[in-house]
């Protein structure tokens, strides 16, 4: 009885890993046929989609983005960017296929790199030590319990009818990475 039972989660998680990995196989294929021109072979994009008028973004620190995220991107294309919405030529499996694809790409973050950045960029409102500023109404981001994707959403987008305004166009989602783990260094441990 119990080996039976073990038998068969053996058999699901083999499974379940084949059915990822061939997913993973045709988003490759996908992204060579539609993306790859710009993106790369990495994902840190070609020279080409570097020279864009709004270079591409990119895809190495997608671990910051979640897959409802990316998906939506790829369906509906960025307004007035190169990326073009593909919810007509790509079905909910292609788009399904491709993120898995992308989940493949690696970025391993700079903390110190990020600890400069934030310092240039950020300081100003949220003080050099992370604890906020009263004047602009800051949070103390050593206290603050966010996640790194929810963080990294604020940053892209900003929040409204605040301070914090969208620094998407502005930052790379490398630097992104690098200061998401700077913060994350310099949060007070809770015990
Ligand atoms: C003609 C060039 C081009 C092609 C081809 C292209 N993209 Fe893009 N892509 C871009 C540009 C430019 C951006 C950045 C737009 C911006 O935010 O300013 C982008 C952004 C993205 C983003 C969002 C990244 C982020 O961090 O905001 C995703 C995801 C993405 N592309 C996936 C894809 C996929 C998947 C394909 C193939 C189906 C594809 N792209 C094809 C140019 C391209
Ligand atoms: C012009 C001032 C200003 C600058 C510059 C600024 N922020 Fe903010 N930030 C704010 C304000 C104000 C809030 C609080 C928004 C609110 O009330 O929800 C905030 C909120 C945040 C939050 C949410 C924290 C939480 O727990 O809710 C994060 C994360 C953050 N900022 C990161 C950054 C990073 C990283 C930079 C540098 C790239 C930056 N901010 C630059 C003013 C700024």
């Amino acid at each position: 009885m119990r080996i039976s039972a073990i038998f068969v989660f053996v058999a699901v998680l083999i499974l379940a890993n084949s059915a990822f990995a061939a997913s993973q196989k045709r988003g490759g294929w996908l992204y060579e046929k539609y993306c790859i021109s710009c993106h790369g072979q990495d994902g840190s994009g070609t020279p080409y989609g570097k020279e864009l008028f709004f270079p591409v973004k990119d895809l190495r620190p997608n671990y910051l983005l979640t897959s409802d995220e990316i998906g939506f991107m790829i369906r509906y294309g960025l307004f007035e960017r190169e990326l073009l919405g593909k919810g007509e030529t790509l079905t909910d499996r292609d788009i399904d296929d491709l993120t898995a694809y992308i989940r493949t790409f690696r970025y391993i973050p700079n903390i110190k790199a990020g600890r400069r950045l934030y310092l240039r960029l950020c300081s100003i409102c949220h003080g050099r030590d992370g604890t906020g500023d009263k004047n602009f109404v800051t949070p103390n981001l050593k206290e603050s319990m966010i996640s790194d994707i929810e963080m990294t959403r604020i940053i892209r987008r900003g929040r409204h009818d605040t301070a914090m305004i969208n620094k998407r166009r502005r930052i790379y989602n490398t630097e992104i990475a690098d200061m998401v783990n700077y913060i994350l260094s310099i949060r007070e441990k809770q015990s």
